[in-house]
């Protein structure tokens, strides 16, 4: 059996929703049952109820699971959540933990001075400690994290970052997703690191060229001061410390300058990679506001 942790955010509900495109069954972990409406839908789903922070809730979980894909949010619970998670699926006998971790495409990244990259190093290092068997998903920024942008998008047809002619590489969710479903329902892939990007290497003016193009509207980037971008977090809600650490980062990808786009994992897997354009495309009821969508939570 395989395990989906993470199952109603925004990857672990894709990877689900690949098994159940190809007639796999799967078992998805949730820690709330009644988010997991969409998953019900799905053929083959079992849904299981535990929180990766309490082994003593993981027990039927992880009862008969040969492999997990192991996802939880990024914040800052994420270092404890995950190692807890990976001693309870070590003790319990599962035969293959894929971790699904994160790669900045900014050229020069250093990942140890980001609380949330440099946990993701840290579980990786504890994963491979662990002697349980591993292999690691590293895709860049999620194309969705531009749905965050659509309330500006909207509202005065702006694309407002703190990103100067920064380039990123973002990747669509549904990409990392096909490439989870083989990793984890074929062999060989035991101790290998899967890094993966978008196919372009874009700047926000781009992007909000390809936007604007999706939705039949002018939209404009604007390049605004990281100040002001944390004020604006603060407004939509954001809890301090998480607008505080995205201004941190967005001035590290800022002055880092430019990206590498990295496809070697889509063509090792046969999978098409989907651009900015056809991700805008496909979202553009969401751009334009007509659409609900989730940004990452707190
Ligand atoms: N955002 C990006 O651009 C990006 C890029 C590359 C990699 N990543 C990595 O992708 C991973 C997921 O990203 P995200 O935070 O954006 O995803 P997300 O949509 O928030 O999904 C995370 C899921 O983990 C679940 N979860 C958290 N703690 C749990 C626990 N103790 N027990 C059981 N389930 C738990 C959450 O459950 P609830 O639904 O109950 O909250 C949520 O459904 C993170 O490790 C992040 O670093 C993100």
């Amino acid at each position: 059996m395989i395990l989906v942790t993470g199952a109603n955010g925004r990857p672990g509900s894709a990877v689900v929703a690949e098994f159940a495109r190809h007639g796999e069954p799967v078992r998805a972990l949730v820690r709330d049952p009644a988010k997991a409406e969409g998953l019900r839908e799905l053929p083959g789903v079992e849904i299981v109820h535990g929180d990766m922070l309490w082994p003593e809730t993981l027990e039927s979980a992880l009862a008969g699971v040969d492999r997990v894909l192991m996802i939880s949010s990024a914040g800052p619970q994420m270092l404890e959540t995950q190692c807890t998670f990976i001693d309870a699926a070590s003790k319990a006998g599962v035969g293959h933990i894929v971790k699904f971790s994160g790669q900045e495409s900014t050229d020069g990244f250093d990942p140890e001075r980001f609380r949330s990259t440099r946990s993701h190093e840290q579980i990786q290092r504890y994963l491979i400690a662990s002697g349980t068997p591993w292999t690691l998903l590293r895709p860049s920024q999620f194309m969705h994290v531009y749905f965050e942008e659509v309330p500006d998008i909207v509202g005065s047809g702006e694309l407002r970052l703190p990103l100067g002619d920064t380039t990123l590489a973002p990747i669509d969710i549904d990409d990392i997703a096909r490439i989870a479903y083989a990793v984890l329902t074929t062999p060989g892939h035991e101790g290998e690191t899967y890094a993966m990007t978008g196919p372009e290497a874009l700047t926000m003016a781009e992007a909000a060229r390809h936007i604007a193009d999706a939705i039949g509207k002018p939209v404009r980037y604007v390049d605004v001061s990281s100040e002001d971008k944390q004020r604006a977090w603060l407004e939509a809600g954001y809890p301090p410390p998480r607008a505080a650490a995205f201004a941190q980062l967005f001035e590290e990808r800022r002055s880092l300058g430019t990206s590498t786009v990295d496809l070697s994992t889509h063509r090792r897997f046969g999978i098409e990679p989907t651009s900015f354009a056809q991700f805008a495309r496909r979202n553009a009821d969401v751009f334009r506001g007509d659409a609900p969508y989730t940004v990452t939570p707190a």
